[in-house]
């Protein structure tokens, strides 16, 4: 009755962390009425590690998964399913799950996730005082996955101090904020990639607000940074004033008895804390997480205590032949672990309580910047749960303007090409079977799905023919073809 899917996941391995974060939630998800109890949902697809683990009946695969979205939504739908989950994946999941998803172990492996912290000269005592000072920022691209919402914690608390860089002339949301940060701070360091996939508008922006460049060196923004939380602190060290790193790379820092002299944590609060005193941290990134429907909690700790009880101490497992994989090392294929990683059942707990004790999830209206969000127009309740998705994706990502999902009056495609003709809307899924009326209306395309599923690629995302492009860049990364 149930067909395997082909195999279409790894090809999206490939896409952008960020993006794919993205793909992820707008993924199809299958409906899978098998009420067998005991599935272990995984993204990756080895049939012969599935025919494997299946033998002893206690867990099989779960069919039909796209995305480790599609578990969570099994496990938010009650289906008696357990899955890995990695930390970004669970903090979307967080905002939807029901009490019923259950957190029941952790996967540690020896370096732990980042914990991002801030650090001044000595002169600090409030977060006014780091006006025209000097700024080292690690940029954009680290070893695992930081969002732009984390890396730009500490700036978003500064262009907030700012109450009128909305009235700037600048024609986006990104660079009225980028303005506020640049007339802020002096000659900063702030590398990398400012704006996804736009070279062009990159390299404008940082024509633009040259000083936000100045302190890197002769390289300016291009500089590439090999030890990125590591080159801030040397930034830092070498004139910058206030720079956002890791724990890990403070504490090493702070072994140093120059620095804890001359250098103080700065809290997210906005004081001081000086390094004899401990440490405040912005963000602190959880670990792996085991999820389970809370019905087969026992079972999921029991299988895991069982099967994976020697996961330490297996030093490279080699499979002889694909097709005679041993019973453990297929379930660390399907679960993704390698050897360093060591799973801990813990008293479980709801998915929601075990993300919030840990981290702020991030709300869209305190993240909402000059009134400006994408309005996005669906035609149902489906498409809107899916779009809601989107939009806590895109907030936890750092996207910018935030998206606003609105369900249009009459419940069809042409009343949401109405609402984005009269300005109500600024962007729908449109069924290419409309494109005559869109374009009628003065629609245009801005991206075509690419996706296996034949009745998604009927559907394009149509906006205003009148938008100007510039408008859009902030909005480029979810209009990006590869997105959809
Ligand atoms: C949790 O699961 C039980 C059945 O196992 C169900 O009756 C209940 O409605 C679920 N709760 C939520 C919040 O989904
Ligand atoms: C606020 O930001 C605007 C531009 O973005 C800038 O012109 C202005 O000087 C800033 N105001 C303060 C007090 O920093
Ligand atoms: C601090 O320095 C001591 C001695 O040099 C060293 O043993 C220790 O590991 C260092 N701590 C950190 C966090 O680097």
């Amino acid at each position: 009755m149930l067909q395997r899917k082909p195999l279409a996941i790894k090809e999206s391995k490939m896409i952008h962390p960020f993006l794919l974060l993205i793909l992820l939630t707008l993924a199809i998800v299958v409906a899978d009425f098998d009420n067998h109890p005991g599935k272990l949902c995984t993204d990756i697809s080895n049939k012969d590690a599935c025919d494997n683990i299946e033998l002893d009946q206690t867990f099989e695969c779960a069919e039909n998964v796209n995305s480790m979205t599609d578990c969570a939504l099994n496990i938010i739908n009650e289906k008696q399913e357990f899955a890995i989950l990695q930390p970004e994946q669970a903090f979307l999941a967080a905002s939807f799950a029901s009490d019923n998803v259950t957190v029941v172990a952790e996967v540690t492996t020896e370096k732990r996730p980042y914990r991002t912290v801030v650090l001044a000269r000595i002169f600090y005592n409030s977060f006014k005082d780091l006006r025209n000072k000097r700024f080292c920022h690690p940029g954009f691209k680290h070893d695992e996955l930081i969002t732009r919402y984390v890396l730009q914690e500490f700036e978003a608390k500064i262009i907030e101090l700012n109450n009128s860089y909305c009235q700037s002339a600048a024609q986006t949301l990104l660079e009225k904020r980028l303005g506020a940060l640049s007339s802020f701070f002096g000659p900063s360091c702030r590398p990398g990639e400012w704006v996804i996939d736009d070279p062009a508008l990159d390299a404008a922006l940082k024509k633009s607000y040259s000083n936000l460049c100045e302190l890197c060196g002769p390289e300016k923004c291009n500089v590439i940074y090999q030890e990125p939380f590591q080159d801030a602190l040397t930034c830092l060290r070498n004139g910058g004033d206030v720079a956002v790193t890791s724990l890990s790379h403070a504490l090493k820092f702070f072994n140093d008895s120059n620095n804890i002299d001359d250098f103080v944590y700065v809290c997210p609060d906005g004081r001081p804390k000086k390094p004899r005193d401990g440490h405040c941290t912005f963000t602190e990134q959880m670990e792996r997480i085991v999820i389970s429907e809370r019905s087969i909690v026992e079972k999921t700790q029991n299988y895991l205590n069982l099967n994976l009880a020697k996961h330490k101490s297996l030093n490279g497992f080699v499979r002889q032949s694909r097709t005679s994989l041993p019973f453990e090392d297929s379930l660390e294929v399907l679960l993704e672990l390698s050897d360093a990683d060591a799973i801990t059942t813990i008293q479980a707990i709801p998915l929601k309580a075990y993300v919030s004790n840990r981290r702020n999830i991030p709300s869209i209206s305190k993240n909402t910047y000059c009134e400006e969000t994408v309005n996005w127009c669906t035609v149902d309740t489906k498409e809107q749960e899916k779009c809601l998705w989107m939009q806590q994706a895109a907030l936890n990502a750092g996207l910018q303007p935030v998206i606003h999902c609105a369900q249009t009056k009459d419940k069809d495609p042409i009343s949401c090409i109405n609402d984005i003709k009269n300005g109500k809307s600024d962007v729908a899924f449109i069924d290419v079977d409309y494109g005559y009326s869109a374009s009628r209306s003065g629609l245009t395309y801005a991206a075509y799905p690419e996706t296996y599923n034949k009745d998604l690629a009927a559907i394009v995302v149509a906006v205003r023919a009148v938008t100007n492009v510039v408008n859009l860049k902030g909005k480029k990364s979810l209009v990006n073809p590869k997105c959809f």
